[in-house]
């Protein structure tokens, strides 16, 4: 008797197991929604790094010459990933990209690409020169100047 139970119970998971039914998937991300989530993600990471940047230059978190190199370097390389980030238009109500960065797109590279130059120069200043001389130069990051025309 207990071993036709047994039988049965491995007839069961063998049959279970090349069924093809699974639990391991997590729910599918349709595609706009992985097109925002990586847009937004990104964002967050530069606000981040240019987060500690502006702490430095307004006094609230020490001046560090190899803290404003990496996050300035970390920028520069986000920076360079926005168009490829960008690319995929697709859109979901919750974000809050304009269609007018696929429209404009040579503009709006242009913009991630003088961002991307700032944070360059931020890092070589501060290689260079150390980070009080190199921290000046984050007043130049205007972000707003693409958030503008590209953001809701
Ligand atoms: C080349 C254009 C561009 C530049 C440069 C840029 N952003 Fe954005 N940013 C966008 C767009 C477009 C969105 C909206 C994306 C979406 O919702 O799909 C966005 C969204 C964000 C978000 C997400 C939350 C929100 O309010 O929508 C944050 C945070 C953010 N940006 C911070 C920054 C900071 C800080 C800088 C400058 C250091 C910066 N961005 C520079 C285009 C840009």
């Amino acid at each position: 008797m207990k071993r036709i139970k047994f039988n049965i119970l491995a007839i069961v998971i063998i049959t279970f197991l090349f069924s093809g039914i699974s639990f391991a998937h997590p729910p599918a991300i349709s595609d706009e929604m992985g097109a925002y989530i990586k847009r937004d993600g990104l964002m967050h990471l530069i606000r981040a790094q240019r987060y500690i940047l502006q702490e430095m230059l307004v006094g609230k978190r020490e001046l560090d010459q190899k803290e404003l190199i990496r996050a300035a370097k970390a920028l520069s390389a986000m920076f360079a990933m926005i168009p490829s980030t960008f690319e995929n238009s697709a859109m979901v109500d919750m974000s809050r990209a304009k269609p007018e960065i696929w429209e404009n797109w040579d503009d709006f590279v242009a913009q991630a690409d003088e961002l991307r130059k700032i944070s360059d120069e931020i890092a070589a200043m501060g290689e260079i020169y150390g980070a009080e001389a190199a921290i000046e130069k984050v007043r130049l990051f205007n972000c707003g100047a693409c958030h503008g025309p590209y953001r809701k």
